[in-house]
């Protein structure tokens, strides 16, 4: 069956979400110039462990990521979905070249700041790699996928980014990607585990208010992109951790009751006093709900890899 998901604009998005009840913001907008920057400070976060948990499985892993990647395949395109800065791959990468393995990076992002900044460092730093950069929605290029890649595609989907699709959108998402797969293709995918949730909520509501600024960033862009007068002292970020249903969840919230137009959209939205804007789902898994999510989208999860505290772990997925 094939799996299809409408492409939206930002200010379809925009107007979708805060025309609904309740309030929601896509989270695929934070990354403007300064969302990009303030994701570079978030990273470095005392409070955020998702990227150092990440780094060391990339830092004392390597070769064994390396021998799973190349293992019965003469080359490979490794593709990056949501590619971000790239910090952790260029440790990948890095490793790979040593190796002189045949490979090509191809990064997709849809933040073209994101995606120029990667660019500019593997192109200084790795002067022999083979980058062919891609910007645009994760969603839109799948399509292509079969018909650009004739060797084995390794598709990798770092930085928890699966964590921000809700339970079914995960499924649909694995599913489309499934259909672009061949059999000796893999899909490396960074999972964040559940653990002390009082640790998982302080990684989304750091002290220094880094995350805040970071969610708060997306009204200006909306002021700035969509023409709108959002004023954003009159909002504050909140964010909660569930874990019954393990999802961590972010929202703005209105200090009082107020109006803000929107020009481009040609409209007035009405919020309501401490009224909720959903900004971001950051779901973390277990190790029996990753091997169903991994069964359920048509594949079977190879091998494990995890930091010494187990607290992230990259999956290595094969279609079945
Ligand atoms: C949380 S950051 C993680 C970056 C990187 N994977 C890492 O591990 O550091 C998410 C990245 O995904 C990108 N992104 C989000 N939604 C996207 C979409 N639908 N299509 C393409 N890129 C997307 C963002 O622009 C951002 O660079």
């Amino acid at each position: 069956m094939q799996t299809a998901i409408k492409q939206n604009t930002f200010a379809d998005d925009v107007m979708k979400g805060l025309s609904g009840t309740p309030k929601f913001l896509s989270s695929k907008y934070f990354y403007d110039d300064e969302g990009s920057r303030l994701f570079l400070e978030i990273m470095k976060l005392p409070e955020y462990y998702l990227t150092r948990a990440e780094t060391e499985i990339f830092s004392t892993q390597t070769r064994q990521i390396f021998e799973a990647f190349a293992e019965n395949a003469a080359g490979f395109d490794l593709i990056e979905l949501g590619a971000g800065d790239g910090s952790k791959t260029s440790l990948l990468v890095d490793f790979f070249l040593k190796q002189n393995a045949v490979f090509k990076y191809v990064p997709i992002d849809i933040s073209a700041e994101a995606l120029n900044l990667l660019t500019e460092n593997f192109q200084a730093k790795f002067p022999t790699l083979s980058i062919q950069s891609e910007q645009g929605d994760y969603f839109q290029t799948l399509e292509t996928f079969k018909s650009k890649f004739d060797r084995r595609k390794i598709i990798l989907f770092l930085g928890s980014n699966i964590g921000n699709f809700a339970a079914d959108q995960a499924v649909v998402f694995f599913k489309s990607l499934r259909e672009v797969m061949n059999p000796n293709d893999l899909l490396f995918v960074g999972f964040d585990l559940q653990k002390n949730p009082r640790q998982i909520r302080q990684a989304y509501d750091d002290k220094q208010g880094v995350t805040a600024q970071f969610n708060l960033n997306l009204l200006t862009r909306i002021n700035r992109e969509l023409g709108a007068n959002f004023s954003v002292p009159d909002f504050s970020h909140y964010a909660t951790y569930h874990p019954i249903d393990g999802a961590a969840r972010s929202f703005l919230i209105s200090r009082k009751a107020q109006t803000v137009s929107i020009e481009v959209l040609n409209r007035q939205f009405e919020f309501a006093d401490w009224e909720p804007i959903f900004m971001e789902i950051s779901q973390k898994y277990s190790q029996p709900m990753i091997e169903n999510l991994a069964k359920t989208s048509g594949f079977e999860v190879s091998q494990y890899f995890f930091d010494g505290q187990k607290f992230y772990s990259n999956a290595l997925w094969k279609p079945v």
